[in-house]
């Protein structure tokens, strides 16, 4: 018997207000159609001023229960990837704990920036196979709104808001790839890049900054590191792009999506996309993909799935499940 992260459900929350591309036109020298034609972003959502990330996470959290069919009081550890939790501290994650009426168990932050979510599945997996939990809910949630210089062009177009979770669970696997759940990770940074994504402030300078990227940089280690990181967790399997049924990326550009698909060789059709509506939310990217593939009724019980994603850091990684 070999213990699995198994899915039992999967939930996600936008704000409100949805920003289409136009929007920047009024304000910034750029064009709806330069945003869509290099990016696939057509809108993004922004939270209202009174909204914060443990609020966003913690709807996502309860929809994500609500799908699983599970009471907050039996899960016994949440995890959130975030970026821009509400305060320096405590969490995001025990003030959702608190929010949902989780009542025992233990809740922390993860923050590996678009790279979250992987991070915090991975660290899920080991929790929940180690026996150290037996139920997780884990995050991504994110208000980039509040770390965007809307005067910046190269950046501000491209970020949104919103969170997305999953509830897993511990069962018993026969110990091959047919087994449903987390099966491979892949987790990887290095330092030496801080400066091509980063944010220009935080506790110690006592500013809070904004999100500043040397956009071609970031592009070009993504084509080449998303590829080789969602391979890398498919050989641990012995498995290839031919055995995957769903790519779920990180939704930060359709060019680079459609260029990891490629070096994969998963047509597009086989890759699940919300760029266009949600623009790049960093940490809650993928599971507010898992969760709209999910209601699409694209992901299927069954299906052999490879989420990938990589963020400031760098930092970058893949998981494997089978859903
Ligand atoms: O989630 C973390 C990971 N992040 C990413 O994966 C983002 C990776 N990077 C990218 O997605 C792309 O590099 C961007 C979408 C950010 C930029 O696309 P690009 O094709 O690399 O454009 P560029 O930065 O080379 O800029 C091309 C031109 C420049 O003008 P000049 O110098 O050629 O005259 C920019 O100033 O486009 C200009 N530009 C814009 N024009 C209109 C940059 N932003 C805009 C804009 N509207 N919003």
């Amino acid at each position: 018997m070999t213990k699995r992260a198994v899915v039992l459900g999967v939930g996600h929350y936008l704000p409100e207000r949805v920003v289409p591309n136009a929007w920047f036109e009024e304000n910034l020298d750029t064009s709806s159609d330069w945003i869509t034609s290099r990016t696939g972003i057509e809108r993004r959502h922004f939270a209202a001023d009174d909204e914060t990330t443990s609020d966003l996470a913690a709807h996502a959290a309860t929809a994500a229960l609500a799908n699983a069919g599970i009471d907050a009081k039996d899960v016994d550890a949440l995890i959130v990837a975030t970026s821009t939790a509400d305060l320096t501290f405590p969490s995001a994650a025990t003030m959702v704990q608190h929010r949902i009426g989780m009542t025992g168990g233990f809740a922390f932050d993860i923050q590996a920036v678009c790279a979250g979510f992987v991070f915090a599945l991975a660290q899920a997996n080991a929790l929940l196979v180690s026996g150290q939990a037996n139920r997780a809910i884990v995050i991504g949630a994110e208000t980039f709104s509040r770390i965007i210089d809307f005067e910046d062009r190269g950046t501000c177009v491209l970020f949104g808001d919103g969170a997305g979770a999953l509830v897993l669970e511990a069962q018993d696997g026969a110990g091959s790839t047919a087994d449903r759940g987390i099966l491979a990770t892949d987790l990887n940074s290095d330092g030496s890049h801080r400066d091509i994504l980063y944010v220009d402030g935080g506790v110690s300078t006592k500013t809070t900054g904004h999100l500043r990227m040397q956009g071609k940089e970031v592009f070009r280690h993504a084509v080449e590191k998303l590829a080789d990181t969602a391979h890398t967790s498919l050989r641990k399997l012995g498995l290839g792009g031919d055995d995957v049924d769903w790519i779920v990326p990180h939704q930060a550009n359709l060019r680079i999506i459609k260029s990891t698909a490629q070096k994969m060789g998963v047509g597009m059709d086989r890759v699940v996309v919300t760029v266009q509506d949600h623009g790049n939310t960093s940490a809650a990217s993928i599971p507010l993909a898992l969760s709209t593939g999910a209601s699409r009724g694209q992901l299927k019980k069954g299906d052999l799935i490879v989420t990938e994603a990589i963020g400031g850091g760098l930092a970058w990684g893949s998981v494997v499940l089978r859903w």
